[in-house]
């Protein structure tokens, strides 16, 4: 299987656009984590004797997460060109991952398609999300959407590990040269 020049270009700058959604996801639950820091500054202050509120923590510690979380927006509009970027090689190049010699290459494909549905719905999504408020979208459906878009992110996040040791496992086994390949092309 040859890649062409446009499918290796944005399948890197595609897992560079997923990689910084996932990393702002990951940082979000953990170290910017408004409910454990919010907790940590009332346990902190109260060490100096200062009494501050929950609702003052809590204020204070999604200022400290908002920098990072634009991020997240940034990535995303990226994440969206990049949308429009594959579609357009899909109309010029057709489906690259349609070999159908094997039952696994056939899971594969069923695999990627999935991955291109899940894509198009996040970027959906996150522009409902981001824009929604602006244009009267109500505060219920943006939240059911954003609870749609938290649980879609879970996808990715098995995809990746599991695409990444798909990768490497077929690099090892049957199909070496494959990496080199999404790189170079040869
Ligand atoms: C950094 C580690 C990564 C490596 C070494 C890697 C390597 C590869 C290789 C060798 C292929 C071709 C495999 C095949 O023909 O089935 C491929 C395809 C693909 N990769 Fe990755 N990848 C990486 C990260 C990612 C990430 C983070 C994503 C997105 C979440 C991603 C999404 C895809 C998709 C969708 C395809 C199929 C492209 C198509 O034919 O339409 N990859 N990758
Ligand atoms: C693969 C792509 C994406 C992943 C994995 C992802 C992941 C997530 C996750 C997990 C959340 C929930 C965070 C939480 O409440 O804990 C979220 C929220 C959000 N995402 Fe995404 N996202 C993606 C794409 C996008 C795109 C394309 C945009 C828009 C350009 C976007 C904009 C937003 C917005 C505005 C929120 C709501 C944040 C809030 O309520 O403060 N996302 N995203």
């Amino acid at each position: 299987m040859k890649y062409s020049a446009l499918l290796r270009v944005w399948h890197w700058l595609n897992a560079l656009a997923i990689f910084g959604l996932l990393g702002t996801f990951f940082l979000r639950k953990t170290f910017l984590s408004w409910r454990t820091n919010s907790e940590l500054m009332v346990q902190k202050f109260a060490e100096y004797d200062i009494q501050i509120t929950t609702e003052m923590a809590k204020t204070v510690a999604k200022a400290i997460r908002a920098p990072m979380w634009e991020w997240h927006i940034i990535f995303g509009y990226f994440f969206l060109s990049l949308i429009i970027f594959r579609i357009y090689i899909f109309i010029k190049e057709g489906v690259s991952y349609k070999d159908n010699s094997s039952l696994h290459k056939k899971a594969v494909g069923v695999l990627y398609s999935i991955f291109y549905l899940v894509v198009i719905f996040m970027g959906l999504s996150g522009v409902f999300l981001h824009l929604g408020a602006d244009f009267g979208v109500s505060k219920d459906s943006l939240k059911e959407i954003k609870e749609l878009h938290e649980l879609s992110a879970w996808f990715f996040v098995v995809f990746v590990p599991l695409h990444i040791a798909g990768v490497v496992m077929a690099e090892l086994s049957s199909e070496k040269g494959i990496v080199s390949r999404m790189i170079s092309g040869k």
